[in-house]
């Protein structure tokens, strides 16, 4: 495979941090060790991932002992809704636009869905009439992964307070964590849901903080690690890996959310400006710096897909392929965006190595593919 001209589509996954693969390169070869052990080489081991529990601590602004390591976000949702709920009984109820790690899991527990403005926030009007005594769990992300809006998790915990005070929140912070600050932004929610590999860790690794007084029931059964809430033996290079990742991600992220925020600006602006008919999807303003997401209507994203990528652009769109119909994104429809241009949306989601490069080759080709492709439509 060569390799892509321009990579923007970081919030699918981003590249490997060098300081993560340096921290996990000793623990894939001689520091082998099982934590769970007794002896020195599992005390190597364990000491690592004391170590890596501290710092994911600090960033999600918890204490040690609240962090339960999964093996990624989808886990990490799944145990925080599946896992209050076999505890404590009732339901859940979660926003129209989150990820499906979220929305299925509380389809599969009988939970509801609370709708969202044009902007993407949720309506809380909507969320305190869809709250009462029954609901145990509310989960609302904090950025969202196709459109990047942030949610206001101050207000819907007030919300919480007045209609339903014994229900807990969760909150998906997968997509925020490269951009936000979350250990003071989740500081409302019980339970936040982080995954590596959106900010330079390795895939397959996650945490869950689950703070104290909040309760989770195991999805896991089994030798009884992380304190009894998610057995199996740890994945000790992952968890390592992503403390190193979590590290560099605060460490820079002032600065590169100032330098990618003007790199998305650049894009935005250019596509908005040389794409006759473009629409930029819900408010800058209240998004992550890294999201750019556009609709050109007259065209089906997936064709462009197929250019983009013929031309050496990575990108996506947010609608999915079910059962061989083009499936609008449940994240624009929630939005109100009629189901023709919500089939023809671009995400392109930058990163920490996006280059002034990368965005000048994809405001030279998206332009001449949009209009290739309105000229045969
Ligand atoms: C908002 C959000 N939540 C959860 C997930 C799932 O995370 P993982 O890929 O680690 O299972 C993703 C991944 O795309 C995401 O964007």
């Amino acid at each position: 495979m060569a390799a892509p001209l321009a990579y923007l589509d970081h919030a699918a996954t981003t590249p490997l941090r060098p300081e993560a693969l340096d921290a996990m390169l000793p623990f894939l070869t001689e520091h082998f060790g099982n934590p769970s052990g007794s002896h020195a080489v599992s005390r190597a081991a364990r000491a690592a991932v004391d170590e890596a529990r501290v710092t994911v601590a600090e960033a999600l602004g918890c204490d040690a002992g609240e962090v339960v390591f999964t093996g990624g976000g989808t886990e990490a949702d799944n145990l925080a809704l599946s896992g209050v709920v076999a505890r404590r009984g009732g339901t859940v109820v979660c926003s129209a636009v989150e990820h499906h790690a979220v929305l299925h899991a509380t389809a599969a527990l009988g939970g509801r869905m609370v709708g969202v403005g044009p902007d993407g926030v949720i309506d809380l009007d909507a969320l305190a009439a869809a709250l009462d005594d029954t609901v145990s769990v509310v989960s609302v992300m904090l950025a969202n992964n196709e459109v990047g809006v942030v949610q206001p998790l101050a207000e819907v915990a007030r919300v919480m307070r007045r209609a339903a005070p014994d229900a807990v929140l969760h909150t998906d912070a997968v997509q925020a964590f490269p951009w936000l600050d979350v250990a003071t932004l989740a500081g409302p929610a019980a339970l936040v849901a982080v995954s590596a590999h959106k900010f330079g860790g390795p895939k397959g690794v996650g945490a869950l903080a689950v703070r104290a007084g909040t309760e989770v029931e195991p999805l896991l059964h089994g030798g009884g690690q992380e304190r009894d809430r998610r057995s199996g033996t740890h994945n000790v290079a992952g968890i390592v890996g992503m403390a190193a990742a979590m590290r560099a991600t605060v460490t820079g992220m002032q600065a590169t959310n100032a330098r990618v925020g003007a790199l998305r600006d650049r894009l935005a602006d250019g596509l908005l400006a040389a794409v006759p008919g473009a629409v930029e999807t819900g408010v800058r303003a209240n998004r992550i710096a890294g999201c750019c997401h556009l609709r050109f209507p007259g065209i089906e994203s997936e064709a462009l897909l197929v250019l983009l990528d013929d031309a050496g652009l990575c990108a996506s769109a947010g609608s999915a392929c079910a059962s061989g119909a083009l499936e609008p994104s449940h994240v624009l429809a929630a939005m109100g965006v009629p189901r023709s241009e919500a089939l023809a949306s671009l995400r392109l989601s930058l990163g920490l190595t996006t280059t002034d490069d990368e965005v000048d080759l994809a405001l030279k080709i998206i332009p001449e593919a949009v209009a290739r492709l309105r000229a045969c439509g």
